[in-house]
């Protein structure tokens, strides 16, 4: 997309902090963009990132596992290495994902295999806090026990450097180092696996069945691993702490009260005279052929390979980050940090899995790890669409070539499996964001066709696609609090949030109806999208402890038969206790009715009157953002910060995003307040930075002063 200066004359906002019409791309004395990235970022206190080696939208993602907080693999919390595995997600909450088949080097005392450390909790190491190095496309750390670790990452493969001390035996004997491989994941969600081992050339294969961290079903995935820079000594397999070189081969499943068996295999390698042996591992969700031929074709001198490898890696993240560049103008370092490390979390997932998908043949793209469009359509979307349209459109692509071949699009979707959906259908907001900023290359009749099954259809498992309760939606235009609902299955609670939700979400039908010349369905779709309205309860008041908050009309829970029920407004809020899907689940999801409250964001000029009109709202805003209502580490906040410009004061939106940046977000390890969400909070800041915030489905920004002196841009 382009931001046309037409556009932007649009908005009645003077434009003063952009540099427009300057085409001038980041000049050779610009300081390389990726001295600002720092991967570490949101690797403490629950954001769960991603800190390893990977491309963008990469599908290997290298990085040392701990046994600490492991949600994205690594963590700065100073826990203990468990093992290098080669796929993982970013910033997500659920269980860990991925981190399939780690890698652990390690020396046996005496050469004695069965005094190897073999299972997790045995092996696990701390590593030398100062010896993390996190960058672009590299990641290192030191072992405690001397060895260093370093890996980089092609597509669908990553290169491991481990560079390993000497080690002698009682009798001075040289040690060889042994590399196991372990059937397992992150969160042990293995129900079987195998492995086998080429005992000539030391190559491992190995593939398994695993769990997805937040969805339904399970999924295949396959590993290739191949050990250069040492003379091969031995290989085998172990089962818990007991390892033999008789057998090459393994199949292990689940057996008695789901008893899980620690199980892998390993080879020993001849320590070389520089320490250095390189390990290069090709992964696939198709087969253990697919997996080595990956690796084999991506990286075909691992032993010479690194450095170019690294370098590869760094120019594309440099080519992803250049269609703007900053004149800061004196703000800190940390800001600079905080906002390209942010642009550069959004590319980190959806993974881009085109050739890698087993569950259907098809020529369009496929894209993975949507966790979730609950989390990534408000902000990362948005911003997507603005710095790497091509990359956008092919996730939208992919969205639909899912619904086309799985009958609905995912609200969110990991290792290949459908993941539970949160609140409405919000892929239909990612659709109609892309619609009304003109994304190319899409098929709309099929997005329209996709849209109106969410709108239409009830499926029988709404807990995983589409949505519930339809039938209600229809006859009473709200989602009943209890609701009678025998068409389809899921958590049947949420039932505010699902109102606000389905009725944004038909509004972005509506939007795209009349785009496409359907007046009656843009009516149609346009008149649902009042239903938000039928919970509004005008003389409902809230107080916190006992004290009356002054505010009254509020929405609140009703009934099939009409008659209201009642969720405390604050419940689910920070001042009360968490709701999710499966801990309270409550009315309102992961959010109160306080935060809910804001959410119509097609139809703030009838919301605005009904809290009583602007100074109110004013007051509303100022009261959720400072009484501890407002929950920075969740994304229904996020429009909720530039609200203000509702109710005319653009400047207030500005006063509270200042103040959030840096106070919730900084560029320390724990520096987010909350679970990235796959690049979510990394975009609300990079958004706010810009100091354009987007209204996401519709063809509206927010405007407010960026926190830089100039934006220097090369869409104009
Ligand atoms: C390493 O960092 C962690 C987390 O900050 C801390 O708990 C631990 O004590 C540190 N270890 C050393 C040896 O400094
Ligand atoms: C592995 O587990 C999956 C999921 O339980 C099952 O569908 C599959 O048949 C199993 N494979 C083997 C070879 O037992
Ligand atoms: C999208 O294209 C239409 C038709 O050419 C145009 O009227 C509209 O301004 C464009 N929107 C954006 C956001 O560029
Ligand atoms: C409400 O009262 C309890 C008990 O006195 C106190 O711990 C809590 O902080 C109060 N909450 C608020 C939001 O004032
Ligand atoms: C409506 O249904 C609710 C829940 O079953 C019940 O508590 C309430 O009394 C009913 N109201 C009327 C007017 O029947």
């Amino acid at each position: 997309m382009r931001i046309s200066q037409r556009y932007l004359s649009l908005l009645s906002i003077p434009w003063t902090g952009f540099a427009l019409g300057d085409n001038s791309p980041a000049t050779s004395s610009t300081p390389d963009v990726l001295q600002h990235v720092d991967p570490l970022i949101g690797s403490n206190n629950g954001g769960n990132v991603f800190a390893g080696a990977s491309l963008p939208y990469g599908m290997a993602k290298p990085v040392a596992d701990v046994d600490g907080q492991n949600t994205g693999g690594f963590s700065t919390d100073g826990s203990k290495v468990t093992g290098f595995s080669t796929l993982h997600d970013s910033g997500t909450g659920g269980n860990p994902s991925l981190g399939n088949f780690p890698i652990f080097p390690q020396y046996c005392p005496d050469d004695e295999i069965n005094n190897c450390r073999f299972p997790k909790t045995a092996r696990a190491t701390h590593y030398v806090n100062d010896s993390v190095v996190a960058r672009p496309g590299y990641f290192a750390l030191s072992l405690e026990n001397g060895i260093r670790a370093e890996m980089t990452a092609s597509h669908h493969a990553a290169l491991y450097r481990f560079t390993l001390p000497p080690a002698t035996a009682t009798d001075g004997r040289a040690l060889s180092p042994l590399f196991l491989v372990d059937l397992t994941d992150l969160w042990d969600s293995r129900q079987n696996a195998s492995v086998s081992i080429d005992a000539d050339t030391g190559r491992i294969k190995t593939e398994g069945t695993f769990l997805p961290s937040f969805g339904a079903g399970s999924y295949r995935t396959y590993a290739c691993f191949d050990f250069e820079g040492a003379d091969l000594h031995d290989s085998g397999i172990w089962v818990n702490d007991r390892a033999g070189t008789d057998r090459q081969d393994l199949f292990v499943t689940r057996g008695f009260n789901n008893f899980y068996l620690q199980a892998g295999g390993f080879v020993r390698v001849k320590r070389p005279d520089n320490g250095i042996v390189t390990v290069r591992v090709g992964v696939s969700y198709i087969s253990t052929d697919q997996a080595c031929k990956n690796a084999e074709s991506e990286i075909p001198r691992p032993e010479d390979d690194f450095d170019a490898l690294r370098k590869t890696a760094e120019k594309a993240w440099r080519e992803k980050l250049s269609p703007f560049s900053i004149k800061p103008g004196g703000v800190s370092d940390d800001l600079l940090r905080i906002f390209w490390s942010g642009v550069y979390r959004t590319m980190l997932d959806p993974q881009d899995l085109t050739g890698e998908n087993p569950l259907w043949t098809s020529d369009e793209p496929y894209f993975d790890s949507f966790y979730c469009i609950w989390d990534s359509f408000r902000a990362q979307h948005p911003l997507l669409t603005i710095i790497d349209p091509t990359a956008q459109s092919r996730m939208v692509r992919s969205l639909l070539d899912t619904y086309k071949h799985e009958g609905w699009l995912p609200d969110c979707r990991m290792s290949l499996c459908k993941g539970w959906t949160q609140g409405g259908s919000n892929a239909d907001v990612v659709l109609a964001d892309a619609y009304v900023k003109n994304l190319t290359g899409i098929d709309w009749d099929l997005a329209y066709e996709a849209m109106v099954n969410d709108a239409e259809n009830e499926p029988l498992e709404w807990s995983y696609e589409g949505r519930g309760g339809l039938t209600s939606w229809k006859r009473l235009n709200y989602i009943p609090y209890l609701d009678f609902d025998y068409e389809g299955f899921g958590t049947n609670s949420r039932s505010i949030s699902r109102t606000l939700e389905y009725a944004y979400n038909d509004f972005c039908l509506a939007t795209v109806a009349r785009g496409l010349h359907k007046p009656d369905d843009y009516t149609k779709y346009l008149a649902r999208a009042n239903n938000w309205r039928n919970l509004f309860k005008p003389d409902q008041t809230s107080s916190i402890n006992g004290t009356d908050t002054g505010f009254v009309g509020f929405f609140q829970p009703k009934f099939l038969n009409g008659t209201w029920g009642y969720q405390d407004p604050i419940a689910c809020s920070a001042l009360a206790s968490w709701c999710s899907l499966t801990s309270n689940p409550s009315e309102t999801f992961e959010s109160s009715v306080w935060e809910y409250q804001f959410y119509v964001p097609h139809m703030m000029s009838t919301l605005i009157p009904l809290l009583s009109g602007p100074s109110t709202f004013i007051s509303r805003l100022d009261f959720f953002h400072t009484s501890g209502l407002a929950d920075m580490g969740n994304e229904p906040v996020f429009l909720t910060v530039f609200q203000y410009h509702y109710a005319g004061r653009p400047a207030l939106s500005s006063r509270r995003a200042h103040s959030y940046i840096p106070s919730r977000f900084n560029a320390t390890p724990g520096g987010l307040p909350g679970n990235d969400d796959s690049g979510a909070m990394g975009a609300f800041a990079v958004f706010a930075m810009l100091g354009l915030f987007p209204n996401p489905g519709q063809d509206v920004y927010l405007i407010t002063p960026p926190f830089f002196e100039e934006i220097l841009s090369l869409w104009i």
